[in-house]
């Protein structure tokens, strides 16, 4: 099977430096030796090109921060993630901050019908210019997927929405805000908070979440970040919120997505090596990413 690894230096979706080394750091944690124990067929395409406006203007669109720098960086990656997708390999794309997922949606959704997602995530990411506190762009990527949002965002790559509101389950959830509540109960997408993982444990979580989207997704996209996990044990992250996901559940949630073998792509996020500590949580996206593609120790 093949495996295609695309980086995005992108760190322009919210406002803490860094996280545009993310890629490097865990190409460092050694993210190609690892995987080609796996017997897999492995090509690293390399980093996007991302733009670097000055940073000493901060530059707001309808409070949306550094909008034409990330929907041009957006287009290169989606462009990158179809070619990848035509050739029938499997799209690996390492973060950057989690505006790239509007990116990969782009390029990922055109070929399929619908396209299932888990969001695995600290946060719903379901904001618009409108809804968010921040300005910040990393906030958006989910809503703007569904077609809410900028027109430079919502239509890259020429169509829009990119996923049904049905097709979305998000996990980990701990930090939304008002209007992405609001949204949430709107559209009717699924959510486990930490509330529910907490009360069902991970492998109910996970079982209910693959016989959700098995009937009705004829693929899944894993959009993963790394501050879902809990920041005792993943520190390197722009906007950590304690009371997260351990190591040890998401592993067994990777191994059980494995097993299911459901995923169709997928892609790991907001890896900040400048607040981590000696890279763990860049390790920890490598080790997650190995058993999402099949280590085990039987
Ligand atoms: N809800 C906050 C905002 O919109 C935080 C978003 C954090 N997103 C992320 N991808 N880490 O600003
Ligand atoms: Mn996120
Ligand atoms: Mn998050
Ligand atoms: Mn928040």
């Amino acid at each position: 099977k093949k495996l295609s690894i695309i980086g995005v230096p992108m760190d322009l979706g919210q406002n803490r430096r860094g996280v545009d080394m993310g890629p490097s750091a865990i190409r460092y944690a050694g993210v190609v030796e690892r995987l080609e124990q796996l017997r897999l067929n492995i090509e690293d395409l390399g980093d996007i090109e991302i733009s670097r406006p000055n940073p000493n203007n901060d530059q707001k669109v309808d409070n949306l921060r550094n909008l034409q720098e990330i929907a041009e960086g957006s287009l290169r990656l989606a462009e990158k993630v179809d070619e990848v997708v035509q050739q029938g390999s499997f799209p690996l794309v390492l973060g950057g901050d989690h505006s790239i997922a509007m990116g990969t949606f782009a390029g990922i959704s055109k070929h399929y019908e619908n396209l299932g997602v888990i969001w695995y995530d600290a946060h719903g990411d379901l904001n618009t210019g409108d809804s968010s506190p921040s300005g910040n762009i990393h906030g958006m990527p989910l809503a703007v997927s569904l077609g809410i949002g900028h027109e430079k965002l919502t239509n890259i790559l020429g169509y829009t929405p990119k996923i049904k509101p049905e097709n979305i389950v998000i996990v980990g959830a701990r930090s939304l805000d008002e209007g992405e509540k609001e949204l949430i109960k709107d559209k009717g997408i699924k959510v486990y908070t930490m509330h529910e993982v907490d009360k069902m444990g991970m492998p109910t979580v996970i079982s209910e979440t693959m016989d959700y989207l098995k009937n009705r997704t004829d693929g899944v996209h894993l959009s993963l970040d790394l501050d879902g996990l809990d920041p005792h044990e993943a520190p390197g992250v722009g906007t950590p919120v304690i009371g997260g996901l351990s190591y040890r559940e998401s592993h067994l949630a990777m191994e059980m997505l494995s097993q299911s073998q459901m995923i169709t792509s997928a892609e790991f996020v907001e890896v900040n090596p400048i607040l981590d500590e000696k890279n763990k949580t860049a390790g920890m996206a490598v080790g997650l990413m190995g058993s999402l593609l099949g280590e085990s120790l039987k």
